[in-house]
C-alpha cells in the first residue's frame, strides 16, 4: 500500500462500520485553551460535553494536528528521532454516546491484524491502572483489560504478556488541563527484528524507536475542571487516534509488515518523498537515514540527515498552519509558527547550505503529497509561499550574522576556565556570554540569559533555536535568565507603546468621533457587534477602532480590557485597550 492507500483503507474500514467520513478541521483550534488543534477529537468537544448534539453517532477522519507548544509538545524531538512531528495526521474514529470499549478495541484489532496483516504477536495493549498514591483519578480499567484478554487469547497469545498496565501519565488522556478526558488503551507495535514477546513487552513505553505506540483508544467519560477535579459526563464516548505517518512509515520500512530487519522511520513513508527529493535537488546532498545517538558532537552526515527530517517536517507544519490562517507572528500560536519556520531556515542554511527562497520552494512538494487530502493547501498556495518567502527574506538577512556571533561566543565560552565568564563586545557595550562552572564534579558551560536575549532581540533567534545550537556544542542556555530579559523588554515596550500611539493619534487635528462605550449595557457574554471604522498603525502595532465597544479602556488607574474580536470570522486577540484624546478606544 502507498501512504494514500493506507489512509483510505482506514477510512473505508470505518465507513463499513457505519461511520460518516468527515473532513479534518482547521489547525486553528475552536477550544479557547488550545494553541493549535492537537487531536482529532478537538472539533467534537461540544458533543462530548453534551453542549451540542452530534449530527452523527459515529464518525472517522484524518485530522491535521500540531504538537509544538502547549500540553503536547514534540518539537524538541523532531529531526533527532524518526517518529515525532510538529504536524502529523491523526486517523481517528469516534462514537458519540454510541458504541464503547468492546467495539472500539475489537475493530482496532480487526483492522490492524486482519485487514492490514500486522503480525498479532508484535502487538501489545496498555490498560489504565491508576497510581492511587499519586492521586490518579478513577479505577483500574477492568473492562478494557477483559476485552483485550479475550482478543489475545482468541489469537493464541498470553494476555499476561501482551497487556501492560499504565498509570495516569501514559493511560489517562487529556486534551489539555481542562476538557473531555478519560482512561485510554494504547496499541504498541514491537519493531525489533525478532518477534520475541518478552523483549517486545519490555520495550513498551521505553521511548525506543523499535517499539512505538500506533493507536490510542480513549474512553471519554469525564470533564477535567480547572480546579483539578474530574466530573463524570452524561454519556460515554470513544475517541481514537492513530499516528498516520508512523503506520505508513512502518509499512514502508517493513515491506508491508513482513520484514523487520531495517531501522523503522516515519520518513520512509512516501508522503515525505517529494520533499526529500526537492531537498536533494536544492542542496546536492543525500539523505542516508542516520539517526544520532546523542545531541552533541554530530558528524557532518548526521547533521545533514537531521536537517532533511527537520525541513521535511517543518515545511508540512508551516504550510498547513499558514493555509489555515495561522501566519508567522510575534505572539502566541503565531510565534510558534515563526519559531518553527526560523528553525527550518536555520537548519537549511547551516546544515544544507540552502539559500533564501529555498524553503518556500518546499511548499510545492508538500502540496504534491497532501494537497488532495487537505485542499486548502491548494487554494491558499500563493499566500503560503508568500508568507514563507517574506520570513526567509527578513530572517535570512540577520541569520548569518547571528550565527557568527553565536559561534564566536560559544568558542570563547568553550575556552573559558572554571568559574569565569567571558564577555563579547557588541557595538559599544560588553555582553556577558555565559559562564563555566563545576556541577556535580562535571564542567558545565551555560550561555547567559543576556547573550540569548541579544541573539533574539538583534538577530531574531528564538530561544529554542539558540538552545538547539548550544546543545550541538554541549552547552546549556540559562532560559530563566532569558525570560527575565524578555520580561524587562516587554515592560519597556508597554510603556513606550502607549506614549507612541497616543502621540500618533493625537497629533494634528482631532481625528474622529469618540467610540461609544457599551460595556455596561450588554449581556453576560460581554460581546457586541461593532463596525470597524479605523486602524491606527504604529511602528510595532496596529490598533483597531470600532464605532462601539464593550472594551473598557485604560483610565484612572484601571487597566484596559483584553479579549478578542471576530472580524469576518477571523479571531484577532486584543491585548490591551487604551483611549486617545478624541475619546476613541484603541484596541
Ligand atoms: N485523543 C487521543 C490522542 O490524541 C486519541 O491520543
Amino acid at each position: 500500500m502507498t501512504s494514500a492507500e493506507i489512509r483510505q483503507s482506514f477510512l473505508d474500514f470505518f465507513k463499513s462500520k457505519q461511520h460518516a467520513i468527515v473532513p479534518s478541521s482547521s489547525l486553528m483550534p475552536t477550544a479557547p485553551n488550545l494553541l493549535f488543534t492537537n487531536a482529532g477529537m478537538n472539533q467534537f468537544v461540544p458533543y462530548f460535553l453534551g453542549d451540542q448534539t452530534a449530527p452523527w453517532k459515529r464518525v472517522a477522519d484524518t485530522q491535521k494536528c500540531i504538537r509544538a507548544g502547549g500540553k503536547h509538545n514534540d518539537l524538541e524531538d523532531v529531526g533527532f528521532d524518526t517518529y515525532h512531528h510538529t504536524m502529523f495526521e491523526m486517523l481517528g474514529n469516534w462514537s458519540f454516546g454510541d458504541y464503547f470499549k468492546r467495539e472500539s478495541l475489537t475493530w482496532g484489532w480487526e483492522l490492524l491484524t486482519k485487514v492490514w496483516g500486522i503480525p498479532p504477536k508484535r502487538l501489545f495493549a496498555t490498560v489504565y491502572s491508576p497510581d492511587k498514591a499519586k492521586g490518579d483519578p478513577s479505577d483500574f480499567d477492568q473492562e478494557a483489560y477483559d476485552i483485550w484478554a479475550k482478543i489475545f487469547k482468541d489469537a493464541g497469545l498470553d494476555p499476561a504478556v501482551h497487556i501492560v498496565n499504565g498509570n495516569k501519565k501514559d493511560n489517562f488522556w487529556m486534551m489539555g488541563d481542562t476538557g473531555p478526558c478519560g482512561p485510554c488503551s494504547e496499541i504498541h507495535f514491537n519493531l525489533l527484528e525478532s518477534d520475541d514477546e518478552a523483549a517486545g513487552r519490555a520495550n513498551v513505553n521505553s521511548s525506543s524507536p523499535r517499539c512505538i505506540e500506533i493507536w490510542n483508544h480513549v474512553f471519554i467519560q469525564f470533564n477535567a475542571n480547572a480546579d483539578g477535579t474530574f466530573a463524570p459526563l452524561a454519556a460515554k464516548h470513544v475517541d481514537t487516534g492513530m499516528g498516520f505517518e508512523r503506520v505508513a512509515g512502518i509499512h514502508a520500512t517493513t515491506n508491508g509488515f513482513r520484514d523487520f530487519a531495517a531501522e523503522p522511520s516515519n520518513y520512509n513513508a512516501d508522503v515525505f518523498k517529494p520533499t526529500f527529493d526537492k531537498l536533494t535537488e536544492l542542496s546536492g546532498k543525500i539523505y542516508t537515514k542516520s539517526v544520532p545517538t546523542k545531541r552533541d558532537s554530530l558528524t557532518a552526515q548526521e547533521q545533514i540527515d537531521i536537517a532533511f527530517r527537520v525541513l521535511a517536517d517543518h515545511a508540512r507544519c508551516v504550510s498547513c498552519a499558514i493555509a489555515d490562517g495561522i501566519l508567522p507572528g510575534n505572539e502566541g500560536r503565531n510565534y510558534v509558527i515563526r519559531r518553527i519556520l526560523r528553525r527550518a531556515i536555520m537548519y537549511g542554511q547551516k546544515n544544507l547550505g540552502l539559500k533564501t527562497g529555498d524553503f518556500a520552494s518546499l511548499v510545492a512538494p508538500v502540496i504534491e503529497s497532501l494537497g488532495n487530502v487537505f485542499p486548502e493547501l491548494k487554494t491558499q498556495r500563493v499566500m503560503v509561499e508568500k508568507a514563507i518567502r517574506a520570513e526567509e527574506e527578513s530572517f535570512g538577512s540577520t541569520l548569518g550574522r547571528g550565527l557568527d556571533l553565536f559561534w564566536q561566543g560559544a568558542t570563547l565560552l568553550e575556552r573559558a576556565e572554571v568559574d569565569t565568564g567571558p564577555s563579547i563586545q557588541v557595538g559599544r557595550t560588553y555582553v556577558e556570554i555565559g559562564e563555566a562552572i563545576m556541577r556535580d564534579g562535571k564542567l558545565v558551560r551555560i550561555i547567559s540569559g543576556e547573550f540569548a536575549f541579544l541573539l533574539s532581540d538583534t538577530y531574531g533567534f528564538p530561544l529554542d533555536m539558540t538552545q538547539v545550537l548550544a546543545v550541538e556544542r554541549g552547552i546549556e542556555v540559562d532560559a530563566k535568565g532569558f525570560e527575565r530579559f524578555m520580561e524587562e523588554q516587554r515592560n519597556r515596550g508597554r510603556a513606550a507603546r502607549k506614549t507612541d500611539v497616543i502621540v500618533a493619534s493625537t497629533e494634528g487635528e482631532a481625528v474622529a468621533a469618540a467610540t461609544k462605550f457599551v460595556g455596561y449595557q450588554i449581556d453576560a457574554t460581554h460581546a457586541t457587534h461593532s463596525k470597524l471604522v479605523d486602524v491606527v498603525k504604529t511602528e510595532k502595532d496596529a490598533y483597531l477602532v470600532f464605532d462601539q465597544t464593550p472594551f473598557y479602556a485604560e483610565m484612572g488607574g484601571q487597566v484596559g480590557d483584553t479579549g478578542h474580536a471576530l472580524i469576518n470570522g477571523a479571531k484577532v486577540d486584543i491585548l490591551d485597550t487604551i483611549k486617545d484624546k478624541s475619546g476613541r478606544h484603541l484596541h
